[in-house]
């Protein structure tokens, strides 16, 4: 056996954070605690019956492909099924190709595979999304976070990074404009629009996450889920991810990218070399599920409870902790972003809740230089209305606990 200290690990694995995300899964599984932590759908929403339905209702040849390895970019059917469903959408489908991935964070992954070189440039939002800090990292870029603000990323602090680093620019910029994870942000319009002008002054090819837009919880919501790759196809260059894994489930692991030829060209290659496939066994199901319109009726479903959830969360915060906190509703998605105001130690708040039996996350969990704690993320989405109201009490309680003055 080699001796653990000698085994020569390469510098991109040495700088991933990969315990943060273990030992948050982790929390959220235990059974006696009421978690907000996990970003991810109640076991008990899933659409069981209706997958055991399609399954049972396959002919066999169809069965025996899902057992079988698939084509690189895709299940076919699910490609051309999935395209139609997102051109309905108004989605620029025809000059643009589509590949399916093992889930949207291997989209992300191979974006990163393809563009990133060791000690390359990053922006992206701060906060963002743990999963594309970790995809960043590990290919060795240097991450440049910018404010989030209420209407989006902010264009001042954007303009300003960019202009200081034209001796290098930055690789490209990743964005989540919808719902973002852990912010909760939807993007105003205005916003969007003052991007583009800033991306073309720089070149900026942007990744566009759009991991959460379906899950919108009113008709203002809807009408600003519109992504940037709808919105801006010939002003900028996007490449857009999105996942199945929030409107069908994450163990399906199935998400997509729609990007230019050029750039699909090499993720292809990307992506036979990580899994050849992604499973055509879950490809056959979603396939089945998006072309009898079964999916769409389950997001309608969606929806309604989540935005309960979320309503629910509200009351209770309204109700239970103390006014210092800061935080915007959220109009669709699954998280809440609580801003603590100075000088409270929120690793002692979530020890205290955990032992009270609620957890949540701490917000330097999402800061691409993993520093800043001044915020943590509550998550509704997997956590039945009863649940919230007791979680949101406890922690309320932690956090008026912890705002006393010291004796
Ligand atoms: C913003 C965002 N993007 C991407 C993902 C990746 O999801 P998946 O790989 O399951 O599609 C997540 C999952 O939580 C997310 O929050």
């Amino acid at each position: 056996m080699i001796k653990s200290d000698m085994l020569r690990y390469s510098k991109s694995v040495s700088s991933l954070r990969t315990s943060e995300i273990r030992d948050l899964m982790s929390l959220a599984t235990r059974p006696d605690i009421i978690s907000f932590a996990g970003g991810m759908p109640g076991n008990e929403l899933f659409p069981v019956e209706e997958i055991d339905e399609i399954y049972n209702n396959l002919p066999l040849d169809i069965k025996q492909t899902g057992f079988q390895y698939g084509p690189t970019p895709g299940y076919p059917p699910l490609l051309e099924s999935l395209k139609e469903y997102l051109k309905k959408k108004g989605m620029p489908v025809e000059t643009n190709k589509l590949m399916i991935t093992t889930g949207s964070l291997q989209a992300i992954n191979i974006l990163a595979k393809v563009f990133i070189d060791p000690e390359d440039l990053v922006v992206t939002e701060n906060p963002c999304f743990i999963g594309g800090i970790s995809a960043f990292k590990s290919y060795q870029a240097h991450l440049q976070g910018i404010d989030l603000d209420d209407d989006g990323i902010n264009i001042q602090s954007l303009k300003s990074f960019l202009n200081q680093s034209k001796p290098k620019p930055p690789k490209f910029i990743y964005l989540t404009p919808n719902f973002h994870n852990p912010a909760g942000t939807l993007y105003t319009e205005q916003r969007k629009r003052e991007l583009v002008p800033v991306l073309q002054e720089h070149d900026l090819m942007l990744v566009e996450d759009d991991a959460y837009g379906e899950l919108y919880f009113d008709e203002e919501a809807r009408k600003r889920v519109v992504p940037l790759k709808t919105l801006y196809e010939n002003e900028l260059e996007i490449c857009y991810t999105s996942s199945f894994s929030k409107i069908i489930g994450p163990g399906f692991r199935l998400g997509w990218m729609l990007v230019p030829p050029e750039i699909y060209q090499k993720a292809e290659l990307c992506k036979q070399s990580m899994d050849a496939c992604s499973p055509n066994f879950t490809q056959v199901l979603a396939n089945e599920f998006l072309r009898s319109g079964k999916m769409e009726l389950y997001i309608k479903k969606l929806r309604i409870i989540y935005k309960r959830r979320k309503d629910t969360m509200v009351s209770a915060i309204r109700k239970y902790f103390p006014e210092e906190m800061k935080w915007a509703e959220p109009r669709g998605g699954f998280y809440m972003w609580v801003q603590l105001p100075p000088k409270v130690d929120i690793m002692s708040v979530l020890q205290a809740s955990i032992d009270k039996g609620a957890v949540f996350v701490i917000g330097k969990t999402f800061d691409p230089e993993g520093k800043d704690n001044s915020h943590f993320r509550l998550s509704y989405s997997n956590t039945p209305e009863d649940e919230i109201e007791k979680g949101i009490h406890i922690l309320g309680d932690c956090l008026k606990e912890a705002l006393k003055p010291s004796r």
